[in-house]
């Protein structure tokens, strides 16, 4: 079978399974089990092997079962870094991109900042800031000890220069700080709300997608261990922003303020302790 034939293969299976992307899915697919770039694939001349066409035709029923493109590659792309992922830990969404992003731009100015991460999961805010930070100290939380080995496989895979400790545990897990800045994307997704949403969903842990007033636990906890002046960020539903907002200004926050993912929908709150 040829690369062309494998993929029209591959489209049609994935498409009669609904998935979203029939077309792109088996380039992603079949450039995995080659070892070369998608946009090689096309002038890719001859045949595939018999376990090529294996492994291939495994991965596409992977995904005509719905599991989530990035568990059934296995990494999954975070900013600069190419992050592990499996069901132990959600996966790094572009939104989250932003949180760093904004992250990144109250730190400017701050020397060797320290950061704290409550909810690590795969580690991606954590060591996307350490790799854009190189002077940064970091200290990253989850309730999942599960999830915090994919995070110390990435963090021994990510070549990343700024210090990143992880440490398993609720919110603070006992850390004092005080920090420069505390950063969360906290399950945000409600019980009833799971039933209408990509059956890829069900494949990720539950713990990291389903939460109600975990963002106002956030906010209460990183009161104890930011410094004056220090900032909170949060990933939000983009139908909750002012509503977050609202618990920041409440809290006693002050500079509260809403930013924008790049596909402009309210995502991210943010406001600096008294
Ligand atoms: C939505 S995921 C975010 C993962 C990662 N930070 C990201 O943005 O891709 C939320 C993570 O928070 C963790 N978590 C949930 N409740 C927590 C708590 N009370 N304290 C610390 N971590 C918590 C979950 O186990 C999960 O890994």
């Amino acid at each position: 079978m040829t690369v062309r034939e494998a993929l029209a293969e591959g489209a049609v299976a994935l498409e009669r399974a609904e998935c979203p992307s029939p077309e792109v899915d088996p380039e992603w697919l079949l450039a995995h089990v080659l070892g070369r770039r998608r946009s090689e694939l096309h002038t890719a001349g001859g045949e595939l092997t018999a376990p090529e066409l294996d492994r291939y035709r495994a991965l596409v029923a992977r995904r005509v079962s719905r599991e989530p493109l990035a568990y059934v590659l296995g990494e999954w792309g975070f900013r600069r870094l190419t992050l592990v992922v499996d069901p132990r830990v959600l996966i790094p969404r572009p939104e989250t991109e932003s949180v760093v992003e904004r992250c990144l731009g109250l730190l400017r100015g701050v020397e060797a900042p320290t950061v704290l991460d409550i909810g690590a999961g795969s580690g991606a805010i954590a060591l996307a800031i350490a790799d854009e930070r190189p002077d940064a100290w970091i200290v990253a939380t989850d309730v999942s000890a599960s999830a915090l080995e994919v995070a110390e496989e990435n963090h021994r895979r990510a070549a990343v220069n700024g210090l990143v400790r992880f440490v398993h545990g609720d919110l603070l897990a006992g850390e004092r700080g005080p920090f420069d800045l505390v950063v969360s994307n906290p399950p945000y997704v409600a019980p009833d709300e799971l039933d209408g949403l990509e059956p890829e969903l069900l494949h990720e842990p539950r713990e990291a997608l389903i939460g109600e007033g975990d963002h106002e636990a956030v906010a209460r906890a990183a009161l104890d261990a930011l410094r004056p002046g220090g900032a909170l960020v949060l990933e939000v539903a983009d139908v909750r922003a002012r509503s977050v907002g609202d618990v920041l200004r409440r809290l006693g926050y002050k500079d509260v303020l809403i930013t924008d993912d790049l596909a402009g929908r309210e995502r991210v709150v943010d406001g600096r302790r008294q």
